[in-house]
């Protein structure tokens, strides 16, 4: 299997996609934003640095997100392929990316955009619960994706939490972000043949059947 990108804005599916395709094809998501989330619990100087640039919306220096990047594709789970979520997130990472793909003699594989309405948006961060034991993800506002019982996950029985950037303040710095540094992307891959859109406003199973149809050569490179 070929390495995906997942490039969205917030809140648009791509952890919950990213978790589907983990489970279908045995290969592993890579989640920036969980990764810095749990170094963001350190108490130490970067655990403090994250925790402001976190919850403000902003992103994170790009400094920061090599090594780290580097670092987990050099795991060997990640010799058959794997699923990034989050990164690349802007052209500076992208290139940098390419030099990290060469010296781990890995392809770029597939890069797919998850498009959605901003309307949409809103209504899923702002419903947004995640279980604090599991990681696994809800929304209130979606009947398919809300708990059996209140405030519990169905799978392991945690509490369900709310992520502290899923408020509307946090949201609109964090889709600004994204429609400035993170849409010329779009371009970058659009340009070297390897991008695909998706449409990312139906249901988690529509979607999630776009993208195995990509994957499974049922789809066209644009
Ligand atoms: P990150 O964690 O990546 O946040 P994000 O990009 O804002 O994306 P989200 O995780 O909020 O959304 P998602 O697309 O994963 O949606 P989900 O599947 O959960 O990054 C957080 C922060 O880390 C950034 O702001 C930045 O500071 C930093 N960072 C990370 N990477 C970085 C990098 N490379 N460089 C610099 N900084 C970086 O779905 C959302 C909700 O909707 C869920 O409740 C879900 O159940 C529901 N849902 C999903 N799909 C559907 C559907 N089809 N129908 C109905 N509901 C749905
Ligand atoms: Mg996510």
């Amino acid at each position: 299997m070929k390495n995906i990108i997942f490039i969205a804005p917030p809140a648009a599916g791509k952890g919950t996609q990213s978790s589907l395709i983990e489970e279908k094809y045995n290969l592993p998501h890579i989640s920036t934003g969980d990764i810095l989330r749990e170094v963001s619990k350190e108490d130490s100087e970067i655990g403090s640095y994250l925790r402001e640039t976190l919850s403000s919306g902003s992103l994170v220096k790009d400094e920061i997100m090599y090594d780290l990047i580097e670092n987990r594709l050099s795991k060997e789970d990640c010799n058959n392929g794997y699923i990034l979520d989050g990164f690349p997130r802007n052209v500076e990472q992208a290139k940098k990316y390419d030099e990290i793909l060469k010296r781990l003699n890995q392809e770029l594989g597939y890069v797919i955009v998850l498009e959605i309405d901003e309307k949409i948006l809103e209504k899923r961060i702002t419903g947004r619960r995640i279980c604090e034991k599991c990681g696994a993800v809800y929304n209130l506002n979606a009947a398919s994706q809300q708990p059996k019982i209140e405030s519990t996950c169905d799978q392991c029985g945690g509490r369900l939490q709310q992520r502290n950037d899923d408020n509307v303040e946090s949201f609109k710095n964090r889709y600004q972000q994204y429609v400035e540094k993170t849409e010329p992307l779009l371009d970058y891959y659009k340009q070297q043949g390897v991008l695909y859109v998706v449409n990312g406003n139906g249901t988690v199973d529509e979607v999630q059947q776009q993208i195995i149809n990509i994957l499974e050569k049922r789809g066209g490179n644009i």
